[in-house]
């Protein structure tokens, strides 16, 4: 049977990750693809549990290593529990968020080494790395404003613009590094933005096809 795809999709709060997995799907469907969406931190029963403890605005400040670590204990078991089998049964797996938001958030927002979490990476997750990944770019400002000032913000939405800012630098500077990038304007007309991606994942079928 043949193995199924990883495909990723990244960007910051507000980038339109939802609706960008809708028109994936749907194409998906179309074309007879079989697949799962799934997200981190989460995707298991123990990954979103910790995704509470990630998320919950407590009093006491995490440590960024820590946070780094509880990002990549639900990793693993998302990884062998379901990502890995999925690939195995031939199905593609879309999944929301996946290790380079680590190296954005827990690298460029909280100032870990992304050398650290490379070495991470190698030894906690060595045999499996996106086949494709969407990369949703929106100018910080636009993106918060779109994700919405609502009064119950998590733990990463109360960070401050830098932080952002920061975290955008590190998606732009791996989209660059890795052929597997698919970089969009996300900031453009959302008709616009959909009807791309949808070009896109057709492109993407078409290519494992052959
Ligand atoms: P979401 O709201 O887009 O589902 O993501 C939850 C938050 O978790 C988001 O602010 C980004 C953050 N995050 C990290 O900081 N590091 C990671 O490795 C992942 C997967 C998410």
């Amino acid at each position: 049977m043949l193995r199924g795809r990883l495909i990723t999709i990244e960007g910051l709060e507000g980038a339109g990750k939802s609706t960008s997995i809708d028109t994936i799907a749907t194409q998906l469907n179309d074309h007879g693809v079989p697949f799962i969406t799934t997200r981190e931190p989460g995707g298991t029963d123990l990954g979103e549990n910790v995704r509470k403890i990630l998320l919950a605005h407590a009093d006491i400040p995490m440590h960024a290593m820590t946070e780094l670590l509880l990002m990549f204990a639900a990793r693993v078991e998302h990884v062998d529990k379901i990502i890995t089998p999925a690939i195995e049964a031939g199905r593609w797996v879309i999944c929301d968020r996946f290790t380079d938001s680590s190296y954005a958030y827990q690298g460029g927002g909280r100032g870990l080494a992304l050398e650290d979490i490379a070495t991470l990476e190698s030894i906690l997750i060595p045999d499996i790395k996106p086949d494709y990944t969407l990369m949703l770019d929106v100018p910080v400002e636009e993106g918060l404003a779109r994700a919405g000032r609502h009064s119950s913000l998590d733990r990463f939405e109360q960070e401050e613009v830098a932080f952002f800012e920061r975290a955008r630098q590190v998606f732009l500077k791996r989209s660059e590094a890795h052929d597997r990038f698919y970089v969009i304007d996300a900031a453009r007309e959302v008709a616009s933005v959909q009807e791309d991606i949808a070009q896109w994942i057709v492109s993407v079928i078409r290519e494992t096809s052959t």
